[in-house]
């Protein structure tokens, strides 16, 4: 398989069916998170495993969005470990005193899981949608830690979907510019 025929393959599972996922199946997932490349390979990932009743009972009182994933992936950042430049202009007239690239690190350590997963047979959910601060409260997160991102993990239920958005991909003109 080609790298874009895994990319196409990819889709966001929103309805899992109750299997679990092997344990050798979240080693490659993890070790997926572990190769991926980092600011100054800085390495601020820190990846919480939920899926126990209690674990997942959790993360769904912080987000509608976990659905019935056997197994979410909590994707946060070291941020004190991340890379990060002083007074960086991040847009045109904004400036930032500390800049850092902790959200983009563990977004290609996300981006990298998906695909392993799909890579396995598993559908996939990036989820940003939750309360940061019941993610802090009912897992006691330690201070500097930051909730960047979930990732459902499953097999998808036998009538789960592609939603519409998945068939939306502009065309390269509109998102491609030659300087
Ligand atoms: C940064 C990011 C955040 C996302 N957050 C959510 C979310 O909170 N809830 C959700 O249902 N989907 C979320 N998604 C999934 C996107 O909606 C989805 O990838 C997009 O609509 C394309 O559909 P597809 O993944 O099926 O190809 C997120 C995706 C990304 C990359």
């Amino acid at each position: 398989m080609d790298f874009n025929e895994l990319a196409r393959l990819r889709w966001s599972v929103r309805d899992y069916d109750p299997r679990p996922v092997e344990q050798e199946k979240l080693d490659y997932i993890l070790e997926a998170a572990r190769l991926a490349p980092t600011g100054a390979n800085r390495q601020p990932q820190r990846i919480y495993v939920l899926r126990s009743e209690e674990a997942l009972a959790k993360v769904r009182a912080a987000t509608r969005m976990a659905y019935n994933a056997p197994l979410v992936l909590m994707l946060c950042a070291e941020v004190g470990a991340a890379w990060h430049n002083q007074r960086e202009t991040v847009m045109h007239g904004t400036v930032e005193d500390v800049y850092s690239v902790a959200e983009m690190d563990v977004s290609i350590v996300c981006d990298h899981m998906q695909l392993a997963a799909t890579e396995l047979g598993l559908g996939t959910l990036w989820v940003r949608g939750y309360d940061t601060q019941v993610l802090f409260d009912a897992f006691e997160l330690p201070e500097g830690i930051m909730p960047i991102c979930l990732l459902d993990v499953g097999y998808p239920a036998a009538d789960a979907q592609p939603s519409k958005m998945h068939f939306e991909s502009k065309p390269l003109e509109e998102l491609v510019f030659e300087l």
